[in-house]
């Protein structure tokens, strides 16, 4: 199994850091369902933002299981640096720092994956951040700044003189965003360059992918994003997948309800009723999908004010569509 520093993790099924969605409770449900390494949502480097409700938020790992992995983005080495140590002093266990994320705001401030382009500054940030903590530095990089300069390979190489302990690779670059398709072949390169553990990631949304995607690239383990949005327990059927060969069938319609209540429970709990039943809307319409008549119930539940309305809701909405599938058979 996979090692970042001195944790050997227990399968090599990441969930990739998603700001607004890798939150505490989903993180919980993640693990429980079976993912070897959870990354909470990034949290900025600058420390005049640490106060607001937002980063409060994403700095509470109470319940959270270990290794507690937190990713902390900017673009000065040295306030990074400081993050590093502030978040290893409030429970961090794994410090992961972003150069994969292309959103305006972060790379604006030549952070995330703006960084890419300036090898010296990515260099210098690496130093001084591993240099800063005690506790496994990882690092998460796009293949490049953009299609004419996919340097990912060098910044690989850099990063593992520097000591980070492990890479996580989004297979586009910067440019690309979130089009194109995945360049699995320069993840292939990238961990030819390097012995550092190295995590695919792009576009893998079943576990037949994984396996795939880990024996064409070579890499140590995957990293699941939005796959796993409404699809939690995504990561026990790629672990069983991988351990067996076999497919794990789908959870019965009763366990995606209960798992879902559990979700908006947790919501409620974390965030307060009044943000828990907005926070919950996105997750809801993620996990309904799939299912026949979706849009209309989004609909209806987005208009749902308290969390008795919203979880009579689900209940409702399952048993119908467990009644109406009775009726059909
Ligand atoms: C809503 C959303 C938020 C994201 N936030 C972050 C983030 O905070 N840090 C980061 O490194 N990547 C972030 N990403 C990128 C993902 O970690 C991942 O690299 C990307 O979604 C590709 O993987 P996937 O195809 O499995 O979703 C985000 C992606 C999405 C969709």
């Amino acid at each position: 199994m996979p090692k970042i520093g001195c944790y050997t993790l227990p399968n090599p099924v990441i969930l990739a850091p998603m700001a607004g969605v890798t939150d505490l409770p989903f993180r919980r449900l993640c693990r429980r369902l079976g993912a070897g390494l959870v990354v909470g949502e990034m949290v900025a480097s600058n420390p005049a933002l640490r106060h607001t409700r937002k980063s409060q938020l994403r700095l509470d790992h109470r319940d959270e299981p270990e290794p507690i992995a937190v990713q902390i983005v900017g673009g000065d080495p040295h306030m990074l640096a400081e993050s590093a140590r502030f978040n290893v002093a409030n429970g961090a266990q794994i410090i992961d720092i972003n150069m994969g994320c292309p959103a305006k705001k972060v790379c604006n401030k030549a952070a995330g994956s703006a960084l890419l382009r300036d090898e010296k500054l990515v260099n210098e940030i690496l130093l001084r951040v591993v240099e800063s903590v005690d506790v496994p530095v990882t690092l998460k990089i796009r293949t490049g700044w953009d299609t004419d300069n996919r340097n990912g390979p060098r910044i690989a190489e850099l990063a593992q003189k520097a000591g980070i302990a492990s890479l996580a690779v989004h297979g586009r670059t910067r440019a690309c965003r979130y089009q194109n398709t995945v360049e699995y072949d320069t993840i292939k390169t990238i961990k030819q360059y390097v012995d550092i553990p190295v995590f695919a990631n792009g576009d893998i949304t079943s576990a037949e992918k994984a396996a795939d995607v880990m024996a064409y690239t070579g890499a140590d383990g995957v990293l699941i994003g939005r796959a796993a949005q409404g699809r939690p327990w995504i990561f026990r059927e790629i672990v069983h997948y991988l351990n067996t060969g076999k497919q794990l069938t789908a959870p019965p319609s009763a366990e995606i309800e209960a798992i879902l209540l559990e979700h908006l429970q947790a919501l409620y709990d974390f965030y307060g009723e009044l943000m828990g039943v907005r926070i919950a809307r996105k997750h809801v319409s993620w996990y309904l999908q799939e299912q026949p008549d979706h849009l209309a119930f989004r609909h209806y539940f987005n208009g749902l004010q308290s969390p008795q309305e919203q979880s009579q809701a689900i209940h409702t909405f399952f048993k119908d569509s467990f009644n109406s599938k009775e009726h059909a058979a």
